[in-house]
């Protein structure tokens, strides 16, 4: 019998933790502000944005809201966070992308002060994940290490395979994992069967944004199975990049879509703005 991993329960055990630790930093006469920058009307980013203030609400952080039209251009979007860098208030500064097209978005992430870049995106901070050095992570691969330390699966030594190689998730993914002493494999669309690596799987994450594209021909008995995509299906439910009905007999452990990784993520961009207060 598989175990479900609970992303729901264990994203609240840790923002119930870090609504404490703010209580503290509060009686300590220390303050934290996150600037949400959204540009457009994109409405799942409008869901993200929405779920990050609640979370900012619920812990004590205060969440300074910047709704921008979509016509807003590049170089007021840069001027916005050149204020937000030089102003001691804010602590972290977070742009919801996608971006519109005519905005270049790594020129924006780039220009993002490293000490507040909550979300991890920009190469300063990869670097240091890279290096082992000191800096932010990106929240969902961080959220997700986090989802297997507090379900007791252990990584060293374990074979893991990272089914997709964004810059937000898979790449920052195989560092994290590697980091924890796992052996770590990246598969992407010019991989060649792809079945035969994601069955050498102890732990298995999938970040490929195809819906229900991993079914149980791509898992070994007993793997780990954790589903980064989010999809609408044809009913309208929510579905993840795993077949989730069919891979979970297979698995020893398995997280659902949606109250698996999801959740985590805001889990980890509040604890990245708890963090800001240290750097
Ligand atoms: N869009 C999808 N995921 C993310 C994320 O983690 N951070 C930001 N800023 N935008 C996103």
């Amino acid at each position: 019998m598989y175990k479900i991993i609970d992303g729901k329960k264990i994203s609240s055990e840790i923002k119930d933790e870090l609504k404490a630790r703010v209580a503290e930093l509060k009686a300590e006469g220390k303050s934290i502000a996150l600037a949400v920058i959204q540009v457009g009307n994109d409405p799942a980013s409008l869901v993200y944005v929405g779920n990050k203030k609640k979370a900012c609400a619920y812990i004590g952080i205060e969440s300074l809201s910047y709704e921008l039209q979509e016509q807003t251009t590049e170089e007021e979007l840069l001027k916005l966070i050149d204020k937000l860098n030089r102003d001691d208030k804010v602590n972290g500064i977070l742009v919801q992308l996608p971006l519109p097209e005519h905005i270049d978005e790594n020129k924006v992430i780039q220009a993002i002060s490293p000490k507040k870049d909550v979300d991890g995106f920009h190469m300063q901070n990869v670097g240091a994940l890279c290096v082992g050095g000191e800096g932010y992570v990106s929240c969902t691969p961080l959220g997700i290490i986090e989802l297997l330390k507090r379900s007791g699966i252990s990584i060293e030594g374990k074979n893991c395979v990272v089914l997709g190689r964004s810059n937000i998730v898979g790449k920052p993914m195989s560092l994290l994992l590697l980091r924890e002493n796992g052996t770590v494999t990246v598969c992407h669309s010019r991989t060649q069967d792809i079945k035969s690596i994601t069955r050498q799987a102890d732990i298995l994450v999938v970040a490929i944004g195809k819906p229900r594209f991993v079914d149980e021909t791509f898992i070994k008995e007993g793997a780990v199975v954790i589903d980064v995509g989010i999809h609408r299906n044809e009913e309208n439910k929510l579905c993840g990049d795993v077949d989730f009905e069919k891979a979970a007999p297979h698995a020893s452990a398995i997280t659902p879509v949606p109250g698996g990784v999801g959740p985590m993520t805001i889990a980890m961009l509040m604890n990245n703005c708890v963090k800001s207060v240290d750097l």
